[in-house]
């Protein structure tokens, strides 16, 4: 049995930001039908794999281009995908139940777009976005997400408040925050904003 020390992360941005919190709320929704937007080094969804998929089957789908975002420059991300590999292939190797793990390469809105064209409208438990950071992006993965989330499932954003340290300030654009708040203030009246620390925000989807 492989164990944690064998996992090939090159940073602790998981386990910083949302580890705590999902410790709770993970085994409450028990979700058995997953999409993550942002997948890297697999740190988020070796931990998905290994709490679910020792109690249950479930599907896991991750988008991700591997290129990196603009937070990404000088990274190797033929390495960082590499390691995703072989993270995701040791987790698997962990848990007894039946994991259907999808891979979506690309760019999120194509793939979220795939999604919703294959049926998939109102089918996930959980959504993670922790894609790209540019608040264009975010505002559309947010959207596409929304349709593909059920009734009552849980939507995750993370990096609520990164930002940029740029010579003239923030740059609005491109930092999340603008479009997760755009997002919901637009959909308030069909989302609950659930109480999490303020790195990360929260919804639960109240109807469509
Ligand atoms: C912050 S990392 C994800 C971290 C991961 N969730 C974890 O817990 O370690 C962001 C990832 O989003 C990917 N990404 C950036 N922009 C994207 C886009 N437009 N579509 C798909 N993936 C994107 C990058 O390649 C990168 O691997």
């Amino acid at each position: 049995m492989p164990s944690n020390s064998d996992y090939k992360f090159s940073n602790n941005w998981f386990v910083h930001s949302a580890k705590a919190i999902w410790d709770q709320i993970i085994p409450q929704l028990n979700p058995r039908k997953i999409l993550e937007i942002g997948s890297y080094e697999g740190a988020s969804t070796c931990y998905l794999i290994e709490k679910l998929g020792h109690q249950q089957d479930i599907e896991l789908h991750c988008i991700d281009t591997w290129a990196g975002g603009i937070e990404h420059q000088g990274t190797d991300m033929a390495a960082v995908e590499q390691n995703f590999w072989a993270n995701i292939n040791l987790a698997l190797a962990k848990v007894s139940h039946r994991v259907d793990l999808v891979v979506h390469k690309g760019f999120s809105d194509l793939k979220l777009a795939e999604l919703l064209t294959q049926g998939k409208r109102n089918y996930f438990d959980f959504i993670y976005v922790d894609g790209s950071h540019q608040a264009p992006d975010v505002l559309c993965d947010a959207i596409l997400s929304f349709r593909l989330l059920r009734k009552f499932g849980l939507l995750a954003f993370d990096d609520y408040l990164w930002h940029e340290h740029l010579p003239y300030g923030v740059d609005p654009l491109r930092c999340p925050k603008p479009a997760i708040d755009a997002f919901t203030n637009l959909y308030c009246r069909q989302l609950r904003i659930v109480s999490a620390p303020l790195y990360q925000v929260y919804i639960q989807k109240i109807s469509d």
